[in-house]
């Protein structure tokens, strides 16, 4: 009888085995299928921008510190400007503005540009 039990739990603990390395599988397929997906605005953003731009001219945001040099403190959050066209932010970003360094196809490509300035231009949204 015992033995019977022990048949029956390895039994049991081979089939959950097979769930779980189902569920692993089925993750690796949903990463495989998003991995060609574009970069959205927001993460383009967060990755290449908000280090410089993110809110607080406090020494900590060398772009948001600038800009409320050059351009007023209203004027120093890029998102949360109403007077920046995506063109415009595609300019700086492909050729640079006084201390901002430019970024390569390479680096942000072309659509993922297009993403960016609208994501910019949209006031972060
Ligand atoms: C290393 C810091 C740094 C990074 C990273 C950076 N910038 Fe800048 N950015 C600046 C500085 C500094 C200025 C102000 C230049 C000046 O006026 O002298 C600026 C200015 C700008 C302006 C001009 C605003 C105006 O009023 O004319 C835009 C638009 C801009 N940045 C967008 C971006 C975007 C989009 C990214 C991300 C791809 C980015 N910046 C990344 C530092 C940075």
């Amino acid at each position: 009888m015992k033995t019977i039990n022990v048949l029956m739990l390895s039994a049991l603990f081979a089939l959950s085995g097979c769930g779980d390395s189902d569920d692993v599988a089925s993750g690796l397929d949903a990463a495989d299928s998003m991995a060609p997906a574009a970069i959205s605005g927001a993460d383009l953003f967060a990755t290449h921008c908000a280090r410089c731009h993110n809110p607080g001219a406090d020494g900590v945001h060398p772009g948001t510190q600038q800009l409320a040099l050059t351009r007023g403190e209203e004027q120093a959050v890029i998102l949360q400007r109403d007077d920046l066209q995506p063109d415009y932010v595609k300019q700086v970003v492909r050729h640079g503005i006084g201390a901002m360094a430019t970024f390569r196809p390479t680096e942000i490509s072309d659509p993922e540009l297009d993403a960016l300035a609208r994501y910019v231009t949209d006031g972060g949204r």
